[in-house]
Parts: structure tokens; sequence; C-alpha cells
């Protein structure tokens, strides 16, 4: 083999991984920075919820098959109750009205490549869609 030849390995060892970085083969988890702004205090940074108090992202029916119904329940919040043993406890998720479009596309995108169940393919005019038929 030839010298020049030989030079050849170590090269394409060196460029190949390279190459697959810069093409994106590194996964998308999109941007967390909503996520991160609004909800991480209660849902917990990896979304792990806080026991009885906040329920995990990880496992809810948003992200997969009600995930239609995650716009609104994000701008207008939730109230609900909790009981524990003999208490009834009344707890509360604020209401983020305020989020623009292109926020909560943001942000139910990256809900859906961290924890959702996949399917759906989102969409600044699918989540207006989907606000309009708030309750
Ligand atoms: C002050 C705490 C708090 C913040 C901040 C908050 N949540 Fe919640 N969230 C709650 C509580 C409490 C519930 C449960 C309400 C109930 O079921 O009665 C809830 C429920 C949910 C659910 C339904 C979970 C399920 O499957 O039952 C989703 C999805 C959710 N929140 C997403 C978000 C997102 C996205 C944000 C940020 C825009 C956010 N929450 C910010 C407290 C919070």
């Amino acid at each position: 083999m030839s010298p020049d030849r030989l030079l050849r390995w170590p090269v394409m060892l060196v460029l190949l991984p390279a190459l697959m970085l810069l093409s994106g083969c590194k996964e998308n988890r999109g941007d967390p920075a909503v996520y991160n702004r609004h909800c991480a205090s209660c849902h917990g940074r990896e979304g792990q919820g806080l026991r009885a108090l906040y329920p995990a992202l990880t496992d809810s029916a948003y992200l997969g098959h009600r995930i239609g119904e995650l716009p609104c329940l994000i701008s207008s919040g939730v109230r609900g109750k909790i009981v524990t043993g003999n208490r009834t406890k009344n707890i509360r998720m604020p209401a983020f009205a305020d989020l623009s479009i292109q926020e909560m596309n943001s942000l139910i995108s990256y809900l859906q490549l961290n924890w959702g169940k996949g399917g759906e393919t989102l969409s600044e005019q699918k989540i207006s869609q989907w606000l309009r038929t708030c309750p």
C-alpha cells in the first residue's frame, strides 16, 4: 500500500464523526426557554412533577391523544381538588393567556419532543385552530 493510501484511514476516522455531528444526527429536543420560564417551577425541569401537588408531564394524556386540548389547558389554567386522607386541598394551575402563538408552538413542540407520544405534526396554524375551540 502506498503511504498516501495509508494516510486516508486516520483522516476518515476523524472526519466521519465530525460530519455526522454537523449534519444534525444530534437529537432535536426543542427549545426549553418557554417551559423553563413558566412551567418548570411546578412540573420540574425534567417534567417529573412534585409528589401529589403537581402532576408529572412525562406520562400525560395531554401529550398523547388529548394534545388538541393542551393549548386551551395552558391558556385557561386548571382548577381542581385533591383529596389526601381526610383533607381536601384546592390546587390550581395558573392561566397562561398571554403567551403568543409562537411561544405556545415552541412550548408544545418542546413538550412533545421530550415527553410526548408523537403522532401530531404541530404548527402555529394548528395551535391557533385548537385555541379557537376552548370552552
Ligand atoms: C403554580 C404551579 C403550576 C405551573 C406554573 C404550571 N402548572 Fe401545569 N399543573 C399544575 C397543577 C396543580 C395541575 C393539576 C391540576 C388538576 O388536575 O387539578 C397541572 C396540570 C397540568 C397538565 C395536565 C397534566 C395531566 O395529565 O393531568 C399539563 C399538561 C400542564 N399542567 C402543563 C403545564 C405547562 C405547559 C405549564 C407552563 C406553561 C404549566 N403546566 C405550568 C400546576 C402548575
